[in-house]
């Protein structure tokens, strides 16, 4: 017997589609602070790439959650976002854990009153053998931390977004692993998720005005490479761009794909990545091999 149609169920009907919410802003709005007002949920808050879009939003005008297993520096972290007298807040949240997800999201509505956007940072790799040398645990810790979280935070956040009217939009973060051959193959293929994850919630949200994408950073200095022999720069000579990035790099990048700047741009994965993907290699570029 024949089931409804996939297709069916992103169907936009042109009769009810109200065009309106992804009118680019008036340039009035766009002094105001790109999200003036709005109400931002950022997992992975407290340190690296998403403290860089906890500032970069906060100065734009957000008031920002910052969400993370680290309460300690979520706290700092929301008590040092400008301006002061701005509700900013931190809250306690396991990504790995479904409950803490749903109890986390409450307490930000509590405080907030709504969600405008949501920034899913919180993630990462681990050290582990080879593909072959990989047990199972590994595969599924990662795909609990860095697929299964942002699932967990879009489906708590998705309510709220559907009542925001100030633009809503979700941006994940995933990685330059998801696009190219880069080795850590569980970490690489949670994060490869994300991207059919960004097409599908972007396709099946677009009717309720919520944005969905996605940026796929290259090596960015975060205490991740710290300690570590040459720390991120010893990456340096495969870019391009002649330096790694920085978290605020990807912060701009997050920014705008939050904003409505990008107002009529829905299911994409953004590489930040200094020209990494580009298959140049700039010791190279004295001559053909
Ligand atoms: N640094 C890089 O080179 C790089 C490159 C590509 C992608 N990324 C991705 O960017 C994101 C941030 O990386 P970063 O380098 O800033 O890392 P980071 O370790 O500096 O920050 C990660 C944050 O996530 C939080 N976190 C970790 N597990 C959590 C959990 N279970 N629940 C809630 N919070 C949790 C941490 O406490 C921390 O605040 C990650 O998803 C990472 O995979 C990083």
């Amino acid at each position: 017997m024949a089931g409804p149609s996939l297709t069916a169920q992103i169907w936009i009907d042109l009769r009810t589609f109200d065009s309106s919410r992804w009118q680019a802003p008036a340039m009035g709005q766009r002094e105001l602070g790109r999200f003036a007002g709005a109400a931002v949920i950022i997992t992975g808050g407290a340190h690296g790439i998403g403290r860089a879009c906890a500032a970069r939003l906060a100065e734009e005008g957000a008031h920002i959650v910052v969400a993370d297993l680290d309460q300690t520096a979520a706290q700092q972290v929301a008590s040092g976002l400008a301006p002061k007298d701005r509700s900013h807040v931190p809250v306690w949240l396991d990504v790995t854990d479904a409950s803490s997800v749903e109890r986390a999201f409450a307490e930000a509505i509590s405080g907030l009153g709504g969600i405008d956007v949501l920034i899913n940072v919180a993630g990462g790799d681990t050290n582990h053998g080879t593909f072959e040398e990989t047990a199972d645990e590994v595969w599924v810790s990662m795909i609990e931390l860095n697929l299964l979280g942002v699932v967990r935070c879009c489906r708590a956040a998705i309510p709220y977004l559907r009542r925001s009217d100030k633009n809503p939009a979700i941006v994940n973060v995933s990685s330059v692993n998801a696009l190219a051959a880069l080795g850590s193959e569980p970490y690489s293929s949670a994060k490869a998720g994300i991207g059919a994850l960004t097409i599908n919630l972007a396709a099946s949200l677009a009717a309720d005005g919520i944005r969905v994408n996605t940026v796929a950073p290259a090596t960015i200095r975060t205490r991740n490479w710290e300690g570590q022999q040459g720390g991120a720069d010893r990456f340096r000579h495969l870019y391009p761009l002649g330096r790694v990035g920085e978290p605020e790099d990807v912060a701009a990048a997050v920014a705008f794909l939050a904003s409505t700047d990008a107002a009529w741009i829905t299911g994409h994965t953004l590489p930040v990545d200094g020209g990494l993907l580009t298959g140049a290699r700039p010791e190279f570029q004295d001559g053909p091999l």
